[in-house]
């Protein structure tokens, strides 16, 4: 604890360099909550006070909201600002007691740190099976640094193994689109909710998940035809977005960095 009482928050190591931190004990039989926690503690360690942030979505960023609302509410730390990447994450933060403004308020945000679906060696990412992907992605561009907290079963060696790719689209003549994504080798199912409803994402559009049989081949290539076909609003495909993952398994966080 430095005197001003704000806590030196920097990671233990520079830029370009892959290790393992312990912080789990190798013994201990750890579930997949304690794995996602683990990987939100690691992630804490880079806010700092006075940070504009990007919050992500889902279980395993809802732990890190949590230590920084307890940060906020005991002072050591202070002065942040987030800007929440879905309704869902608007509520919780709003419920620590964090600050949040809109991603227009600022012209860039210093940090995000959001989960994901599938994370390559390459750091490429899948994320989107929470359906925040369009306003991920949107707060993701404009984050001058970009951290994915995942537990070891996100990790995947090639994209579209683990998870299918989500789409988000205008509901208007959905099947045109799920045709043209079956031309691009996919299987794609009109996302649903529990009672046989297409679940609608915070932007009013529908998400069509997309099976690609072997996992996707080019993923630039499907990127760069989604974006040209009208209609498509966005994927989940993250591409050279995140800057480090940290990943949880029993061994501990593996922090891996884009090498540049
Ligand atoms: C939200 O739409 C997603 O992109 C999530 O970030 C992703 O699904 C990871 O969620 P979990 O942390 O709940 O696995």
């Amino acid at each position: 604890q430095a005197e001003d009482g704000i806590r030196d928050r920097s990671p233990s190591r520079g830029l370009g360099d892959v290790y393992k931190r312990q912080v789990l004990p190798l013994s201990m039989n750890v579930d997949a909550d304690q794995l996602k926690r683990a990987a939100a503690e690691a992630a804490f360690e880079y806010i700092h006070s006075g940070m504009v942030l990007g919050l992500g979505t889902g279980s395993t960023v809802r732990p890190l909201l949590k230590l920084l609302g307890d940060a906020l509410a005991s002072g050591s730390l202070a002065g942040i600002v987030a800007v929440p990447t879905s309704i869902d994450t608007e509520l919780q933060a709003r419920a620590m007691g964090i600050e949040l403004i809109g991603l227009s308020d600022r012209p860039a945000i210093d940090l995000t740190i959001d989960g994901a679906d599938e994370v390559t060696p390459g750091l490429d990412l899948i994320k989107g099976a929470g359906g925040a992907l369009l306003r991920e992605k949107m707060v993701a561009q404009v984050s001058r640094r970009l951290i994915i907290i995942a537990d070891d079963s996100k990790s995947a060696e090639r994209l579209g193994l683990l998870s299918p790719l989500p789409v988000e689209v205008i509901p208007w003549e959905l099947k045109s689109q799920v045709r043209f994504l079956e031309s691009r080798g996919a299987e794609v199912a009109i996302r649903q909710s529990d009672d046989g409803d297409p679940v609608e994402s915070d932007n009013g559009l529908l998400f069509l998940d997309c099976w690609f049989p072997g996992g996707i081949d080019d993923p630039v290539s499907l990127e760069k035809a989604m974006q040209a076909r009208a209609g498509i609003i966005e994927s989940g495909l993250f591409l050279g977005l995140a800057d480090e993952a940290l990943i949880a398994s029993e061994g501990g966080v593996e922090v891996r960095r884009r090498s540049e």
